[in-house]
């Protein structure tokens, strides 16, 4: 969702704010805009329009003023279509601002302030503007003190990033949960709503906190409370390389953070593994999180909440405890069972699902003890919950989450078996065997991707397909929710996961001559089942391409389209398993020549609910 940038230094702005706005499109948008102080004339100048920040690039090319400072966004519509006047910065007097999040009260408050026929907009945002220029001119000019006045006004959640013409080498930020991050580098002071839009300057930098005033000069920044007691930033370091968020000769995103994997699960297991067993104290997680929990909750969104479902598959078998995986968006209104005695874990790759994150707050007043699986350092999410385990995956910019997904995975799969081994349900020796199975978990990756031209013919079979069923059982049946996810994200084509043995309840009346269905099956005590039900559909004339554990393929390869995957400990075929299917809907959508890292409609980070 909406993108900020700001920038005040030594360097052209214009530069570096669309830069930084092309590392943010991957959190979808549909306008974009850019404004720049002019130190001389004190004006302000804002460039916007619908569609990429390319279109903008454009536009920008059209303006030949230099400066130094100013605030970029890309606009993911709440308020508003997707137009020229609803895209920001939005101007205000003296003020420009942008703004991330969602002004509940906007419409009081343009009763409150007599706004109405003077707002060019159908947006909240350009509400906010015109406050803090109200105030700002009532108080003799003074910024901060029109800021603060003007967020005591504002319900809901905002990241605001504000621009004064009579300061023009200064930008202003304040938030209410949507996140802001800053830094100040060699190149000068800058602030975005996430890191990796930084990330090609410095590594270094911290999250403002709520209801602070951050104040950024070309050499220095100011951080204040609302009572104007000036605070230490606290700086946070990102274990990601400067050039981690290029795309390093991948035609897509998705396609390299896919490659990524088997060095992705490497850095999420190594630290975690001591003399055999699954160790959390790297993280600081006591072992009293897990044995103290008579219930565990997870609760995500999207693909963090498919990864959710097959730790509960996991957790029931092995550990035979209570758990419940929760839309974090059903959640808050389902009247939660959720007590001291539960475990709440929050699994997010950004860490800003605003779902996710209003979840853990409901935990913690019920006095419940939250962990959270999350990728990006220092994000919301991470820091309301009671202890983080962070999945090292790197920055993962394709909407289409792959190396995040399977990162959790490994996150649940330590998880289970320390859970495993404290409760003694793993002797010490099973447990260093399942430990040693997931160590090879990356290996296994590498051999599918060894793969993907195998795969990428399959997927040439299906790209006419309207709709596609994917069908199996047990664990197979969980990932393979997260594979139709992945189909539908990203190639529009309509599908869908079944168990096998629900299919005669219903969804088999929709097979068809051709019908494209995929298979998975890789757990051998419910092979047989499975085998049958994939019989069912081809009598219906489905066409079935089945990716089958190595050793099960022998007879099936006679009748099917098989996709071999290499042997190993049936609960660890997930992941050879989500990687042959995020390849199938990785081709599927590039040969259909769609820009498969930005799904039309979709959003990488999802900030309002
Ligand atoms: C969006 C993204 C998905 C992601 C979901 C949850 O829908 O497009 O890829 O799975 O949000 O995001 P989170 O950051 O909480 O994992």
């Amino acid at each position: 969702m909406c993108g900020i940038i700001g920038y005040t230094g030594n360097k052209e702005a214009k530069d570096i704010l669309l830069q930084a706005l092309t590392l943010l499109e991957y959190r979808g948008y549909d306008s974009a805009g850019i404004a720049v102080s002019d130190e001389e004339s004190k004006k302000t100048q804002i460039i916007k329009c619908a569609g990429r920040v390319h279109d903008l690039e454009e536009k920008c090319k059209e303006e030949s003023n230099h400066s130094v400072c100013g605030i970029g966004h890309t606009r993911w519509a709440t308020h508003g279509r997707g137009n020229d006047p609803n895209a920001h910065p939005h101007p205000g007097g003296s003020v420009t601002l942008v703004h991330n999040g969602i002004i509940e009260n906007f419409k009081e408050l343009i009763q409150e302030f007599h706004l109405k026929g003077s707002l060019k907009s159908e947006t909240d945002s350009e509400v906010a503007a015109a406050i803090i220029n109200t105030l700002y001119q009532e108080n003799g000019k003074d910024i901060k003190k029109a800021i603060n006045e003007a967020i005591s006004k504002l319900k809901g959640t905002f990241a605001l990033v504000i621009l004064v013409e009579e300061e023009p080498d200064t930008i202003y930020s304040v938030r209410n949960v949507s996140p802001i991050v800053a830094t100040l580098c060699d190149e000068g002071a800058m602030l975005a709503s996430d890191v990796t839009a930084l990330c090609q300057f410095t590594n270094r930098y911290f999250v403002v906190p709520e209801y602070h005033i951050l104040e950024l000069h070309p050499d220095c920044l100011h951080l204040w409370n609302l009572f104007g007691v000036e605070k230490e930033p606290e700086y946070l370091v990102a274990d990601w390389e400067l050039n981690s968020a290029e795309k390093n000769g991948y035609p897509f995103y998705m396609e390299k953070e896919i490659m990524e994997q088997p060095k992705a699960i490497e850095a999420t297991i190594a630290p975690r593994i001591k003399r055999g067993l699954p160790d959390f104290s790297v993280d600081k997680v006591p072992d009293s999180v897990f044995t103290k929990c008579d219930r565990i909750c997870v609760v995500a969104c999207g693909t963090a909440m498919h990864a959710g479902l097959v730790f509960q598959s996991l957790v029931k078998s092995v550990l035979h405890m209570h758990i419940d995986v929760e839309l974090a968006s059903e959640f808050m209104y389902s009247d939660p069972v959720i007590d001291k005695k539960t475990l709440l874990i929050a699994v997010s790759q950004s860490g800003e699902t605003i779902d996710t994150l209003e979840a853990v707050k409901y935990a913690r007043k019920q006095g419940a003890k939250s962990l959270a699986i999350i990728n990006v350092k220092g994000s919301s999410i991470a820091r309301e919950s009671d202890y983080v385990l962070y999945t090292n995956a790197g920055p993962e910019i394709a909407v289409a989450s792959t190396k995040a997904y399977t990162t959790q995975l490994a996150m649940f799969y330590l998880i289970l078996a320390r859970m495993a081994y404290l409760k003694k349900i793993y002797k010490p020796k099973e447990t260093k065997a399942f430990i040693s199975e997931l160590s090879k978990v990356p290996e296994a990756m590498e051999a599918v991707l060894k793969k993907r031209h195998e795969i990428h013919v399959a997927a040439r079979e299906v790209l006419e397909a309207k709709d596609l069923f994917m069908i199996g059982r047990g664990l197979d049946h969980s990932l393979l929710l997260e594979g139709s996810l992945k189909l539908k994200e990203v190639s529009y084509i309509h599908s869908e996961a079944y168990a096998s043995g629900e299919l005669k309840h219903g969804p088999i009346a929709l097979i068809t001559d051709r019908t494209p269905v995929v298979a998975v099956a890789t757990q051998e005590k419910i092979l047989h089942k499975e085998i049958s039900n994939i019989r069912e559909v081809r009598s219906r004339g489905a066409k079935v391409l089945i990716f089958v554990k190595e050793q099960f393929a022998k007879d099936l390869e006679k009748e099917f389209s098989v996709i071999k995957l290499p042997n190993a400990r049936d609960e660890m075929m997930v992941f050879s398993a989500s990687v042959a299917l995020q390849l199938f809907a990785y081709y599927v959508s590039s040969d259909k020549g769609f820009d498969v890292d930005k799904p039309r409609n979709l959003a990488k980070v999802v900030t309002v609910e």
